[in-house]
């Protein structure tokens, strides 16, 4: 288990590259068993879920091999159809091989997933989705078994607009027979990507970015070589970072179009923002101003960049509201926030965060990935040296964050952690 101390103070400036989006790559890779032979995913980034996701392909029978950040699947090889629990205990996005095993061989063994800290992350929309598809689900020891002898395709309204379940069920669908369409679906960058891929690979899918997908099942699917959408959470984490530090930082590699809300909403604070072809740049020059925000599902303000922004509204000037409405309890990290003398009040799915002139170093724990880079940006704007415990969840997300941020100026190191793991 590893620490990570920052020196807090030092303006962040330069320039800095976007890797491929996580949750993007987690898909794609699980999209490489829909064909037989060698499928190779450019831009993938080397973190500690999508080792993970090589792992849980591996287990399936799939060989997996990387160079620098490309992945190649090859799974001539691929025959099982069980994901085990000590990989989705892991990484709860293992889940995602459900649809498409099911479109291939019809059958899988996943291991249900289990608690998380951001809040219950249900599966029931996969499942509804999937079993009017002519799936059938069983549980066994903490195992789901799914049968679709018959996979067909159907009509499915998602009662809420469900990432992973837009993602199994847009990977059934294209290997399922006739049509199926997808109403009130996900309509983030990485499920654009999703179906930008499966089409490469010869599915027809109509609609991806819309609330209504519509998919026309096929028969084969050829291996293609695909490049993953730049990461717009990762982007977004280090513009918060730059305008925290009153910084000035070019973030190449980014999409400005997958971040629009965002983006306002940091322009609103009081940061600069000029947007170029394929870079945004930050910067700012004062503590930020107070801005409200509210989570949706995108093209809402992102679940992703909510503990970020706490962090800089942290030090902001005024009094702002943060309103949580994807998950049901991820302000868990208020608490460490608070370590560092914020003053942020939770109550249900609200926060009021009370804007400090100064947070204070203190040694604090990362609750997950993106909690655990809110507290990077609030040690890299905070009086004095920090120290972050608890940096797995970080490393599940974010590849090189520590060289990154020094080739930006911050001063930080990471040492092995001298505390037990928390309890
Ligand atoms: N939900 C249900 N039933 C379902 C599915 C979801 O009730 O069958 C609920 C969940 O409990 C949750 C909400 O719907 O409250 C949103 O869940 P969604 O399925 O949209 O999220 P996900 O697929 O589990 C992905 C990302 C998350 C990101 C969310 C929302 C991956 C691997 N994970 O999760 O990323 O926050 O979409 O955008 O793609 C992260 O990267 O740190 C992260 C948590």
């Amino acid at each position: 288990m590893d620490r990570l101390l920052i020196t807090g103070g030092r303006r962040l400036s330069g320039a800095v590259r976007v890797n491929g989006a996580k949750n993007s790559a987690l898909k794609l890779m699980a999209a490489a068993l829909l064909a037989e032979g060698t499928t190779i995913i450019e831009n993938t980034p080397r973190i500690v879920d999508c080792l993970t996701m090589a792992e849980v392909l591996e287990h399936l029978g799939a060989s997996v091999a990387w160079e620098g950040s490309t992945v190649t699947v090859d799974t001539s090889g691929a025959r099982g159809l069980e994901t085990p629990y000590e990989l989705v205990r892991k990484m709860r996005a293992s889940i995602v091989v459900l649809g498409p095993l099911l479109a291939r061989w019809g059958r899988a063994r996943v291991a249900m997933p289990g608690g998380c800290n951001i809040g219950s992350r249900y599966i029931d929309l996969h499942l509804k989705g999937l079993e009017r598809m002519g799936a059938e689900f069983s549980y066994e020891h903490g195992y789901l078994e799914a049968s679709a002898p018959d996979l067909h395709g159907a009509v499915v309204w998602l009662d809420f607009p469900s990432v992973g379940a837009t993602e199994n069920l847009l990977m059934a669908a294209v290997g399922a027979a006739g049509t199926t369409v997808i109403e009130n679906a996900a309509r983030e960058p990485e499920i654009q990507d999703l179906a930008a891929m499966l089409v490469e690979m010869g599915a027809r899918v109509d609609g991806a970015g819309t609330t209504t997908m519509e998919i026309q099942g096929v028969d084969a699917f050829r291996p293609i070589r695909h490049r993953v959408v730049p990461d717009r959470i990762e982007a977004g984490t280090f513009a918060i970072a730059a305008a925290a530090t009153l910084g000035d930082v070019r973030i190449e590699d980014a999409r400005a179009e997958h971040l629009d809300l965002f983006l306002s909403k940091l322009a609103d604070s009081g940061a600069g923002i000029e947007v170029e072809p394929g870079s945004i740049r930050v910067w700012a020059s004062d503590r930020p101003l107070a801005v409200d925000f509210v989570t949706l599902p995108y093209p809402g303000f992102p679940t992703d960049l909510q503990p970020q922004m706490m962090a800089l509204m942290a030090g902001g000037r005024g009094t702002s509201i943060a309103t949580e409405n994807v998950f049901e309890s991820r302000f868990m990290f208020v608490d460490e926030l608070n370590r560092m003398g914020a003053d942020i009040r939770t109550e249900g799915h609200h926060a009021v965060i009370r804007g400090v002139e100064r947070l204070q170093s203190a040694p604090v724990r990362a609750l997950d990935i993106r909690a655990g880079a809110a507290m990077v940006i609030a040690a890299l704007s905070a009086d004095g040296i920090s120290e972050i415990s608890d940096l797995h969840h970080v490393d599940r997300g974010y590849e090189n964050l520590e060289e990154r941020l020094a080739s930006l100026g911050a001063e930080l190191r990471r040492e092995p952690s001298l505390w037990p793991a928390a309890v």
